[in-house]
C-alpha cells in the first residue's frame, strides 16, 4: 500500500501539494478500491480477524461514556459483538502488513516510519438506535496529523479550525475538562469552545472512502453500521524534541557537561561558582550552535539518511 492508494483519487503528488500537511481533505468513497489493499493486508478484511491478531489491551468505548480495557483482541471479540466500539493502537505491531505501508507512506511523505501509527476503530453499529443523540465522538481537536481510511460503514465528520491553541502537543476537548492542564498557559485564545462553530464544514465517508484530519482542527464524527477504520496517524517530532535529543546525545560525548551540577542548592559562593560553571558551558555551546554544521549535525543524529537521501526508520 502506498500514498497514492490511500489518497485516490487524488496522486500522492497532488495530495501533498494541496493537502499535507494542514489543508483538511475527504475522498466520499469508492468500496472497489479495497480489494488489493485487503488482499496484501488480509487481517483487515474483517473487525473480527483483525482482533484476532491483536496481542495488546484492546480500549472498549461505548457512546455513553463507558470506557475499559481488556486484555487482547481475542478478550475484546464478545464486546465487539456486543456493541463496543473497539480501539487498537499501534495495530502495525501485529500486523505486518500495516508496518510495510507505514514505512512507505511515511518515507513518500519526508517523515521517519517512528513517527506513524495504526489505530483501528471497529463498531458493529447495531445498537446505534440506543444511542441517536450521544454516537461517534464528541469535539474535540489532536495532536496527530490524520490520514482515515474508512474500509466498512458509513462515518459523518464535522471540522473547523483550531484558533485557540497553535501547534498541540496533546488532544484538545472542548471547554475546561482538558487532558494536559499545560494547554490553558499556551492557548492564545481562552476559553475553549464548548460547541462546533456554526460555519464548520461536514463530509459523509463510506466505505473506501478516507478523511485527512490535519493537526489542530476541531472535529466530530458519528458513526453508522459496520464501522472499521484504519488511522495512519503521525505524532512528531517538534523542534523541541529534536533540539534536546539532538544536544543530549551531543553533550553526552563531553566530559565537561557530563559532571555532577555541585552547588546548585547552595547559597553564597558554591552558588555563584556553579553559575559560573554553567555559564562556561553555555557560552561554548552558543558559539557552537550559531555554526554553520549545527542544524546539519544535529538533524543527523536524530533523523538519519542512507547515501541516496531516504529518510531511515528508526524503528528496529
Ligand atoms: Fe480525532
Amino acid at each position: 500500500m502506498d500514498l497514492d492508494m490511500l489518497v485516490a483519487p487524488l496522486t500522492a503528488e497532488e495530495f501533498i501539494r494541496d493537502h499535507w500537511p494542514n489543508v483538511p481533505g475527504f475522498f466520499a468513497g469508492d468500496p472497489v478500491r479495497l480489494a488489493p489493499l485487503v488482499e496484501a493486508i488480509p487481517e483487515l478484511a474483517s473487525a473480527t480477524s483483525a482482533l484476532e491478531v491483536f496481542g495488546d489491551r484492546v480500549s472498549i468505548i461505548r457512546p455513553d461514556g463507558f470506557f475499559a480495557n481488556v486484555a487482547n483482541g481475542k478478550a475484546a471479540l464478545p464486546f465487539y459483538n456486543a456493541e463496543f466500539t473497539c480501539l487498537l493502537r499501534s495495530a502495525e505491531r501485529f500486523i505486518p502488513g500495516l508496518q510495510l505501508a507505514i514505512d512507505q507512506i511515511s518515507g513518500e511523505l519526508g517523515m521517519p516510519g517512528s513517527v506513524f501509527h495504526c489505530d483501528i476503530f471497529a463498531s458493529t453499529g447495531q445498537n446505534a438506535s440506543a444511542y441517536e443523540d450521544a454516537s461517534g465522538l464528541a469535539m474535540h481537536s489532536d495532536a496527530e496529523v490524520n490520514l482515515a481510511l474508512l474500509l466498512t460503514g458509513r462515518k459523518v465528520w464535522q471540522w473547523a479550525p483550531n484558533e485557540h491553541v497553535r501547534n498541540q502537543t496533546t488532544t484538545v476537548l472542548r471547554g475546561d475538562r482538558q487532558v494536559s492542564k499545560s494547554h490553558f498557559r499556551i492557548a492564545d485564545k481562552l476559553p475553549f469552545p464548548t460547541a462546533m462553530p456554526g460555519d464548520a464544514a461536514s463530509a459523509e465517508v463510506t466505505s473506501g472512502g478516507m478523511m485527512f484530519m490535519p493537526r489542530g482542527w476541531w472535529h466530530t464524527t458519528k458513526a453508522y453500521g459496520e464501522c472499521l477504520q484504519v488511522n495512519f496517524a503521525m505524532i512528531g517530532p517538534t523542534w523541541i524534541s529534536i533540539l534536546t535529543e539532538a544536544l543530549s546525545d551531543r553533550l553526552m560525548q563531553d566530559a565537561a557537561w557530563r559532571e555532577y551540577a555541585y552547588g546548585i542548592a547552595a547559597t553564597g559562593e558554591s552558588r555563584s561558582s556553579a553559575e559560573a560553571d554553567f555559564g562556561r558551558l553555555l557560552g561554548d555551546l552558543a558559539g557552537y550552535l550559531r555554526g554553520d554544521a549545527a542544524a546539519k549535525e544535529l538533524l543527523s543524529s536524530v533523523a538519519p539518511h542512507d547515501a541516496d537521501g531516504q529518510a531511515r526508520s528508526s524503528r528496529a
